[in-house]
């Protein structure tokens, strides 16, 4: 069988980019989506050059630029074994704080975004019996004060066990990764002391995907150890 291929969006950075380098050290060859192009051209680079990698802009709230993603993977590799609804950022937590742009791009950017993801990939993930994985938070399943971001990602843990119970019996694994705080360019600076790195998430995904095909791993919720909440 040919390597696999892992689509990642949010791959220019954090939690994205080190999945991405984690997927290549276990031979997938990937499809690196976000709207920096620069950073992917040398992400692409870095994992072996246009065989190993494709590194393609996409915003994923524009359908159009989503479905280039998955059509990427199936002209240039010919499949489409894992898909990772990663892309998303935050907002400073109050009703009264940011703009509302910024609460639109945010909301478009980690729910709709998401659930464009999920669209474009099915289909091909339905034919590989492949597996899907999204970006929640642990902010996901609690509410703090003031956090519209938190919102979205109790959306996004929603949308892990729609699509798991839609995909039931399908073959396709679907896996929700809620990390705690990760040190990466989410934050403005390291948000506390022996916060997550990035390298660390993408162990708990390649975990859940390189489990046997009848193990589903559908969570993973991932703290500091000395994060209390
Ligand atoms: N860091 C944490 O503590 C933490 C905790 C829980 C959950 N998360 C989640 O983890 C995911 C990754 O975040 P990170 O911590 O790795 O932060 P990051 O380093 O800032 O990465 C965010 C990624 O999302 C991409 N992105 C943002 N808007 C996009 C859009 N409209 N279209 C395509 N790509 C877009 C960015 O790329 P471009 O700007 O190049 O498009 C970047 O690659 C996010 O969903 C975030 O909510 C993070």
């Amino acid at each position: 069988m040919a390597d696999p291929v892992f689509i990642i969006t949010g791959a220019s950075s954090g939690i994205g980019a080190a999945t991405a380098r984690h997927a290549a050290d276990a031979g997938y060859r990937l499809v690196l989506g976000a709207r920096s192009l620069d950073k992917l051209e040398q992400l692409a680079s870095e994992l072996g050059g246009p065989e190993r990698a494709a590194a393609v802009r996409c915003d994923v709230t524009d359908w159009g630029e989503q479905q280039a993603l998955v059509s990427t993977a199936m002209e240039r590799f010919g499949r489409l074994d894992v898909a990772f609804a990663n892309a998303g950022f935050g907002a400073k937590r109050g009703f009264l704080k940011e703009t509302p742009e910024h609460w639109r791009d945010m909301v478009l950017t980690n729910v709709y975004g998401a659930a464009l993801t999920i669209r474009a990939a099915l289909p091909a993930l339905s034919e590989s019996k492949g597996h899907l994985l999204l970006t929640g938070s642990v902010a996901g399943r609690r509410a703090p004060p003031g956090s519209l971001s938190s919102c979205t990602k109790w959306a996004v843990t929603a949308m892990g066990e729609a699509a798991r119970q839609e995909l039931d019996g399908s073959g396709v694994r679907v896996t929700l990764v809620e990390p705690g705080m990760v040190a990466t360019p989410f934050f403005d600076s390291v948000p506390i002391d022996g916060a997550l790195e990035a390298d660390d998430i993408a162990r708990a995904v390649m975990y859940a995907v390189g489990q046997p095909p009848h193990v589903d791993v559908n969570e993973i919720l991932v703290r500091p150890t000395a994060q209390g909440v």
